[in-house]
């Protein structure tokens, strides 16, 4: 079982567990009621309301190679947590969740590399559990409240967590292969027309798959192309 630490609020959670990693052990889990400074991939802002799931996960993983599948065995337990209330939800590659088009939870992933290793790996995820009004930032979101499910942001945090810990030694092992079927299942952009964008630029093309390794393939006008990181725009 992991250490889980609550707080009424923090700044972050993810903030805390990077200031506090060297004094914590390897699957600490950090959650709070509410967020001061919640913070989202490419330096977004992750509006914490009360209601909302925050939480934090510290890794201290002895094998290193597949540090970059932990947010997508995270956002595949996310999917498998609400797929046991009868919901229909889908991974939006990397590791956005979203229900009926509409965002559910996002993921962080941040290392702390220390004399060139990583000390430790940070995964912090925001989940819409039952915010009174949600705000609709950036993309439509929806919270399971809103989807008819009324469950306690306790209880789906272990039930996230135990899963989350079940998957864990394949994807230290072994990478996206451990999970590759199961998150392709749940990946429904395969022969879609999409747009790719990170902080330095925008690809469009077709989704052609997911690689072995988790990277996405789209084949563009220039031809194929291999994407390491972006958020996908349908
Ligand atoms: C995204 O941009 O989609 C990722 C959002 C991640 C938000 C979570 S909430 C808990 C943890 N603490 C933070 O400050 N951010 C992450």
């Amino acid at each position: 079982m992991s250490n889980i630490l609550y707080f009424e609020t923090l700044d972050s959670t993810q903030s805390y567990l990077k200031q506090h990693h060297s004094e914590l052990n390897d699957q600490t889990v950090v959650t709070a009621g509410t967020q001061t400074a919640g913070r989202g991939r490419f330096d977004r802002r992750w509006i914490s309301e009360p209601g909302g799931l925050y939480f934090s996960v510290l890794l201290k993983p002895t094998k290193t190679d597949f540090v970059a599948n932990f947010t997508q065995l995270m956002a595949l337990c996310i999917c498998q947590a609400t797929e046991r209330y009868a919901l229909q939800p889908n991974l939006k590659w990397p590791n956005d969740v979203q229900v009926n088009g509409k965002k559910l939870c996002g993921i962080l992933s941040e290392a702390v590399v220390q004399n060139n290793q990583v000390a430790c790996v940070v995964l912090g995820v925001g989940v819409n559990v039952a915010q009174a009004g949600l705000s609709q930032v950036g993309q439509p979101a929806v919270s399971l409240r809103e989807l008819g499910v009324n469950v306690a942001q306790e209880d789906f945090l272990q039930a996230v967590l135990d899963l989350f810990f079940a998957g864990y030694p394949a994807v230290v092992a072994d990478g996206f292969r451990a999970i590759c079927s199961a998150y392709k299942e749940r990946f429904p952009f395969v022969g879609k027309q999409i747009a790719v964008k990170n902080v330095a630029s925008a690809v469009t093309g077709i989704v052609e798959d997911i690689s072995p390794r988790g990277t996405l393939l789209l084949r563009t006008a220039q031809g194929p192309q291999e994407i390491l990181i972006g958020d996908l725009i349908v």
